[in-house]
C-alpha cells in the first residue's frame, strides 16, 4: 500500500523531565543502572510529542521526524537508530509506518536533560500503539517505561510522578527494567519547587554515555555502589517521615559525588563551572544565616537545580532573584514535582 492512501491514526504524548536525587551513575547489560535511583517528575519541563501511524507496513518505515517544526535529519537518524535496535522486543515495529513530530516547552539552551523528557514520551507513544496489538495484559504505562529506558536509561523515570524509583535496591524491591512511583511520601513534600539555574549553556565536553561508560572500571566503583543504597534507603525514610534536612544532606551528598565520581575517573574531568561553585557556596550561607530549607542537586553538568518546599517558596525565590541571577546565563526556569507522563487522543 502506498504511504498516501494509508489511513493514519494521530494522537499526541506529554512526557517531563525529571530531576535525580538518588543519581542513576553507571550501566550494565541492556540500559539496566548500576544502582538503585530516586527523582522528582518535573511539570513544566516536558516534550510534546504527536505520533501519526498505520498498520501494513511490509517493515518498519519511519518516514519524517520533525522537531521544534522543521525536519531534523540528525534527530531522525538517532530515532530510526532506537526503533530499529528495539525491533527484536517488539516486532509488531515491523508492521507501523510513523511519523513522530516533537517539541520541548523549555529552551534547548536551558541545560535541562531534554532526553529523559524526549524517550518518555517515545515510550509512551508506542507503548500506547503497540498496546493495540498485544491487548488487554499489557501494562502501557510499564512498558512505556521500559522502552524509555532502551533509549535513556534517566528517561524510565520521566512515566511517573511526583516521586519515582528505578532499579533493584538491597533490600531486592524495585526492577532494573521500569520505574515506579513511590508512594509514601510525607505531606510536607506534596509541593516540591525546582528552579533551575543556567550556570553555562554550552555543549558537555563529556557525554553521559562516556560517563556510565568509565564506571566500569572506576577505583570507586564498589564503595558507589554501597553509597547509592544507603542514600537510597535514608532517602526514602526521610521523605516517609517528613525530615527535610536528612533529605536536603543527602540531595548535596549525591550531586557532590557524581562530579566526585567524575573528576577521580580515568580519564578524569570536570562539568562544574567556577558559578556552580560560587552558586553552592551562597546557598550554603543563606541556610546556614536563615534556617530556610533550601537545597542544591546538580545533574552530569554545571547548571544548578535548587529544591525547596512550599513553606520556603518565598524566602527562598527572593534569595534566588536578588542573589544568584547575576551567576546566571539566562533567566532561571520555575519548576515543580508533576505527576508524569500523559496521553491525548
Ligand atoms: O539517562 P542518561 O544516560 O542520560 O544518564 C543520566 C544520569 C544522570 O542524569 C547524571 C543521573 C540521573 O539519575 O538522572
Amino acid at each position: 500500500m502506498k504511504n498516501q492512501d494509508k489511513k493514519y491514526n494521530t494522537f499526541q504524548v506529554q512526557a517531563p523531565s525529571n530531576i535525580a536525587f538518588v543519581k542513576y551513575w553507571g550501566k550494565h547489560g541492556r540500559q539496566l543502572p548500576m544502582n538503585p535511583s530516586l527523582s522528582m517528575t518535573l511539570s513544566s519541563c516536558k516534550t510534546v510529542t504527536q505520533f501519526e501511524y498505520a498498520w501494513g507496513a511490509d517493515s518498519l518505515d519511519h518516514s519524517q521526524t520533525l522537531f521544534e517544526g522543521d525536519h531534523s535529519l540528525s534527530f531522525h537518524a538517532r530515532l530510526n537508530r532506537f526503533l530499529c535496535s528495539i525491533t527484536d522486543l517488539y516486532p509488531e515495529l515491523d508492521q507501523l509506518s510513523l511519523k513522530i513530530s516533537s517539541h520541548n516547552t523549555f529552551p534547548h539552551s536551558a541545560g535541562i536533560a531534554s532526553s529523559a523528557s524526549a524517550y518518555g514520551a517515545i515510550g509512551l507513544g508506542l507503548a500506547r500503539i503497540i498496546s493495540e496489538k498485544r491487548g488487554r495484559d499489557f501494562d502501557i504505562y510499564q512498558e512505556a517505561s521500559i522502552i524509555a529506558r532502551l533509549g535513556s536509561g534517566s528517561a524510565s523515570r520521566s512515566i511517573k510522578g511526583p516521586f519515582v524509583r528505578w532499579g533493584i535496591d538491597d533490600q531486592n524491591k524495585g526492577s532494573d527494567h521500569f520505574a515506579q512511583a513511590i508512594s509514601s511520601v510525607h505531606s510536607s513534600f506534596n509541593k516540591l519547587y525546582d528552579c533551575i539555574l543556567l550556570v553555562d549553556s554550552s555543549e558537555k565536553s563529556v557525554s553521559s554515555s562516556a560517563g556510565h561508560e568509565l564506571m566500569n572500571k572506576h577505583a570507586f566503583k564498589d564503595s558507589r555502589n554501597k553509597q547509592a543504597n544507603e542514600h537510597f534507603q535514608a532517602l526514602l525514610i526521610a521523605m516517609e517521615s517528613g525530615d527535610f534536612e536528612a533529605f536536603g544532606e543527602i540531595l548535596e551528598a549525591e550531586a557532590l559525588t557524581l562530579h566526585a565520581l567524575m573528576m577521580s575517573s580515568n580519564p578524569s574531568y570536570i562539568l562544574l563551572h567556577p558559578n556552580s561553585l560560587e552558586i553552592i557556596a551562597r546557598v550554603r550561607m543563606f541556610r546556614g544565616e536563615t534556617h530556610t530549607p533550601l537545597y542544591f542537586t546538580i545533574d552530569a553538568g554545571p547548571n544548578i537545580h535548587l529544591i525547596y518546599p512550599e513553606s520556603a517558596k518565598l524566602a527562598a525565590e527572593n534569595f534566588i532573584n536578588s542573589e544568584l541571577r547575576s551567576f546566571c546565563v539566562a533567566d532561571c526556569l520555575f519548576d515543580h514535582a508533576g505527576s508524569g507522563a500523559i496521553i491525548n487522543e
